[in-house]
Formats: C-alpha cells, structure tokens, sequence
C-alpha cells in the first residue's frame, strides 16, 4: 500500500502554518509561527500587519515543515491550503504560496480547504471518526453545530445569530481589560470564581433551535461591570465576572450538544476551534456526556484546538480522496 502525504498551508488570521500528513490521520511535521505579540498592543488582530507578516514568515515556515519531516516536494502527493473564511489579504498569501509551489513541481494537485473543515479535521488526527457525527465547532469566528453523516459532508443544523463564543470571550476580556486573546485569560481566572455569583442571562432562543447568540450576554456583562463601577463602592472581582460569563456560555453550548447528539442518534461528538481548549467547557461536557454510554465525546489535544495546517492536510485528505482538486484559478473566498 502506498502512503499519502499532504502539505498543508494556513495564514487565515494570525498564525502562519504549514504541515505534513500521512494518510490523513497522522503528523509528519507540524510548523505554527504565532504573531499574538505582534497584535496584542492593538487588542486584536490588525488584518494589514496579519498579511505582512505571512509574506515575512512563509518561505521560513515551509522550510522548517520541510526539514522537520526530512522531506522534499517531491514526496508530497497534494497541496492542501486554506481558502477561507478568513482574513482576505493573509488569506491570499498561504494560497499563493500553495499555488508557486505546486505549480513549479508540477505533480501535486491543489485543494482548496474551508478553515472550519480543518477545525473539525483536526479530531482525526488523534482518534478515527464515527458517523453519524456531530461537531460542536466555538472559535474566535464560529459557533456551529454541524452533523457529518459522512467524511466531506457537513450540515450545519444550528449556529450563532451574532457573535461568535470566542469573540463574546475577547470581547468581555477586553471589558476587563485582560491582553488579547481573553479566551485563555477569562478560563484561568474563572476556576478561581464563583459561576454563581452574578446570574448572566442564557440565549436559549426557540424552543426546537439549535441555534446560538451570545450578544445579549456580551452586554449583560458590560452594563453590569458599567453599573457596578458608576455605584462606586466594593468593586467586583474578576474572577468572579469570569467565572459567572463562562457558565452561562458553557450551560447553553453543552446543553445544545448534548440535545442535538441524542435527536440525531450520532455516535460520536467532537468539539472544534479555540474554545475547544476550554477547561469549563471540556469538564461539562465530558460529564454531561458520561451518562449518555452510546455517545462518544472527543476533544482534540489543546495543540491542535488553535489554527494550525496539520488539520488543513487532514481535511485536504479526504477532498484528495474523493477527487477534489482545485484550479489554478483558485483564490481566496469571500470572507
Ligand atoms: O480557532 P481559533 O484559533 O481561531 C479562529 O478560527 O477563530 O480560535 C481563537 C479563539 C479566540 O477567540 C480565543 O480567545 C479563543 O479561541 N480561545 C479560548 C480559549 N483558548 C482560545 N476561549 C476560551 N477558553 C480558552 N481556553
Ligand atoms: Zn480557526
């Protein structure tokens, strides 16, 4: 049996990455050059300093992927590349850099990737999927529930109305003037709270929804730190913000998942994106989805929750698989 390698090449937001996979399942190499120091003094990511940045890092990433897998192109049976959504100018730098490089090889075909089919692809890295599947996928961009009754195939049955559970979490860590990303930040100082100590509003929405929305909470927390600031008096702690944010986001992500697993009888959950690094988030779930014995909940490891190209290859496996290719006409897809 011959093996199959596929390159992978991120820059969607504010990681430059690139990787090699084996078979679809597993990393030869895996490169992830952050600019989270170049963004912070700005709050958050400046899409300009984004793509500059990938042209800088690119060719070095690549190199290093290289390398680290004692590789040449001349192994490499496809390109698979991040198409978007995304950042469109860092965007355009990964795709470029995936076109030059499989047109002067000549061989390998090019697949255009969408980021979240990455996200999801990332669990295979670690375990083999069961279908039906449901993918719970929180990151800075995206809140979905997408079921998968097959590999490639992704329906989405709920997601949010408004902002993204990664962005409520920038965007409240901000309010508490925490440095970007506040996800990670909010999660430590939450296990130090107390969840109950302001009641935050739960978006439930209809009744048979699977859908989200989580800037009525974002403003909950607002207008409650404004108030408490305006009564002067005893200030409240951080801690306990953050503990009394998180569990109204985790309730409502958990409970969503857990109802949607049972009515589409899946066998398997996998949570996806950066919040998928959630500590609240992963001991409710995994104790939720202890009592239902038929359902398998995988997280992927905290490495691979994060933008990366070794989940960009994995997803690019299966389109490789089923005969996807792209031309040379491929560009960036609207964000
Ligand atoms: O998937 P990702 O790296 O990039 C996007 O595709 O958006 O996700 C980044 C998001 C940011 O909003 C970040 O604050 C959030 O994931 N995040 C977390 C945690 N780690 C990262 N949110 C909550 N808890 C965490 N531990
Ligand atoms: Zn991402």
């Amino acid at each position: 049996i011959m093996n199959e390698y596929i390159l992978g090449i991120e820059t969607s937001c504010d990681e430059t990455a690139a990787a090699i996979v084996k078979n679809g399942t597993e990393i030869v190499s895996n490169v992830v050059a952050s600019q989270i120091e170049s963004h912070k003094r700005f709050g958050g990511v400046v899409p300009e300093i984004a793509s500059r940045h990938h042209v800088e890092q690119i060719t070095m990433v690549l190199e290093e992927t290289f390398d680290q897998a004692k590789m040449t192109m001349k192994d490499i049976d496809a390109v698979a590349v991040t198409e978007g959504p995304g950042l469109v100018g860092a965007l355009l730098v990964g795709v470029n850099a995936a076109k030059g490089l499989a047109y002067a090889h000549q061989k390998p075909p090019l697949l255009g990737v969408h980021h979240i089919a990455g996200h999801i692809y990332a669990n295979r890295l670690e375990k083999e999927f069961e279908f039906p599947l449901l993918a719970l996928v929180v990151s800075g961009g995206h809140t979905e529930l997408i079921l998968m009754k097959t590999h490639g195939s992704f329906e989405i049955i709920g997601e949010t109305r408004d902002d993204a559970a990664g962005e409520a979490y920038d965007k409240v860590a901000r309010t508490l003037n925490l440095p970007y990303p506040g996800g990670p930040k909010i999660d430590q100082l939450a296990q130090t709270g107390g969840e109950a100590t302001i009641n935050f509003p739960r978006a439930w929405l209809e009744e048979d929804s699977f859908d989200f929305s989580f800037s009525g909470l974002k403003s909950a927390v607002i207008n409650t730190l404004h108030n408490a600031k305006q009564k002067g008096g005893e200030t409240m702690k951080q801690e306990d913000v953050a503990a009394s944010f998180q569990a109204s986001v985790v309730e409502v992500l958990t409970e969503k998942t857990v109802k949607a697993a049972k009515q589409y009888r899946v066998k398997q959950v996998i949570v996806a994106g950066g919040v998928a690094a959630n500590q609240g988030l992963r001991t409710t779930l995994q104790s939720k989805f202890q009592l239902e014995k038929e359902i398998n909940l995988f997280f992927p490891p905290l490495s691979l929750c994060t933008d990366n190209a070794a989940m960009i290859a994995a997803a690019g496996s299966i389109a490789y698989q089923q005969g996807h290719k792209a031309n040379w006409s491929l560009t960036q897809m609207q964000a």
